[in-house]
């Protein structure tokens, strides 16, 4: 059997990792500006969180949904205090996409509507759905075009007022990433956030915060969302959580009830799911990651913004992009294979920077003068 072919591969076989470093199997180091798609928050393989996942296997790594596991209480009760929604509770499930499905499944089920709000440039995910809410019709098949979700301008306040004055007791939810990814590191304003919040509020629909990759304390606040100053109804969270396992969550506001069955999944939630969860969380609290991000992400743009080949140095603590004009298109794959440097891409034509939240400056530097020699290797 051959695997099925959807993925566009970089020549590397990675075989080892540590810290922002990871190897391949020549023993070549690349330093990793990408963290496998945000999904590295701690760092790879940190010791506490390989110590946490080992001694958990030693125990138990599974029992299903239908028993106590006092591991997803201690994790609730971490992240309620650590993303300062203790009031909120907790739904565990295993990816991004499915957080974001059962999130609007829970606001359709809350409010009893239909309507999705999703924007331009959006990504939810490849489930139902998720996909559905996700602008890019390449991804869709003609099964999830339901008709349900409407997609208006990402951070147009008077298009949002307007669809809500026309249809706003339609709406069950509207989703919005605080900080678009795959749509190129765009930030949803303040005033976008807040124009959310009070039409949810005027019309009842729920706000759910797609925190899948700009969330986990990536953009220096534990939701990205957080810097609009407005809470959401709904948080969805995954790649960070578990760096690297698998594990997702929805944090839900104590207003919306739960009702046995309504939500469900047999491996979320597993004792080893938490116990890498709970590993990241302690680590971040304890090595202060969040603030660290804020401030090599400040530093890190500061210093890309010194480069005036590249334009339009954008984002928030370590989610991070800009602009490479045509003459350096090849500069990731030359960022790669000169440089052993592992970045992101947006189409069309953006790098995007995400790497682990422990990045020292010295690691930053060392992109920097990297990226530096390689824009001139390709504009000389
Ligand atoms: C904002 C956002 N939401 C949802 C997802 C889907 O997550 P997953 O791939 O874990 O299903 C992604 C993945 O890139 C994402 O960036």
């Amino acid at each position: 059997m051959k695997l099925f072919d959807v993925y566009p591969l970089l020549p590397v076989n990675i075989v080892r990792a540590e810290g922002a470093y990871v190897w391949d199997d020549r023993d070549n180091r690349y330093l990793d500006m990408y963290g496998g798609h945000a999904v590295i928050s701690i760092g790879h393989n940190h010791p506490r969180w390989v110590e946490r996942i080992t001694s958990q296997l030693r125990k138990i790594a599974f029992y299903s949904n239908s028993v106590i596991n006092t591991l997803q209480q201690e994790l609730a009760e971490r992240l309620g205090i650590m993303s300062g929604r203790p009031d909120y509770n907790l739904f565990l499930c295993n990816s991004g996409a499915e957080a974001n499905e059962n999130a609007l499944k829970l606001a359709s089920f809350y409010t009893g509507r239909k309507k999705v709000v999703a924007f331009t440039g959006a990504f939810h995910g490849r489930t139902s759905l998720a996909v559905s809410a996700t602008d890019n019709r390449s991804y869709t098949a003609p099964v999830n075009e339901t008709g349900n979700v409407v997609f208006l301008p990402f951070n147009d306040v008077a298009a949002l007022q307007e669809y809500f004055g026309r249809h706003g007791r339609e709406v069950a939810a509207v989703i919005t990433e605080g900080i678009q990814g795959v749509g190129g590191i765009r930030i949803a304003s303040g005033d976008f956030l807040a124009a959310i919040r009070e039409l949810c509020d005027t019309y009842g629909a729920v706000f759910v915060a797609d925190s899948v990759q700009c969330g986990y304390g990536r953009s220096g606040r534990f939701y990205s969302h957080d810097h609009g100053n407005v809470a959401a109804d709904i948080y969805t969270m995954a790649k960070g959580m578990g760096n690297g396992f698998p594990v997702a969550g929805i944090s839900i506001a104590p207003h919306i009830p739960a009702r046995h069955g309504m939500l469900g999944t047999t491996f979320g939630g597993s004792h080893l799911a938490c116990a890498a969860g709970i590993a990241v969380l302690e680590v971040m609290e304890t090595e202060g990651l969040a603030g660290n991000a804020l401030e090599m992400g400040a530093y890190l743009t500061t210093q890309l913004q010194d480069i005036k080949e590249i334009e339009n140095v954008r984002g928030r603590g370590l989610m991070i992009g800009f602009d490479v004009p045509g003459a350096l298109a090849p500069l990731k794959r030359h960022l790669l294979e000169h440089y052993r440097i592992l970045t992101g891409e947006a189409a069309p034509n953006v790098i995007r920077l995400l790497p682990g939240l422990a990045l020292s400056r010295e690691e930053a530097s060392v992109f920097v003068q990297a990226l530096r020699s390689a824009v001139n290797d390709l504009t000389r």
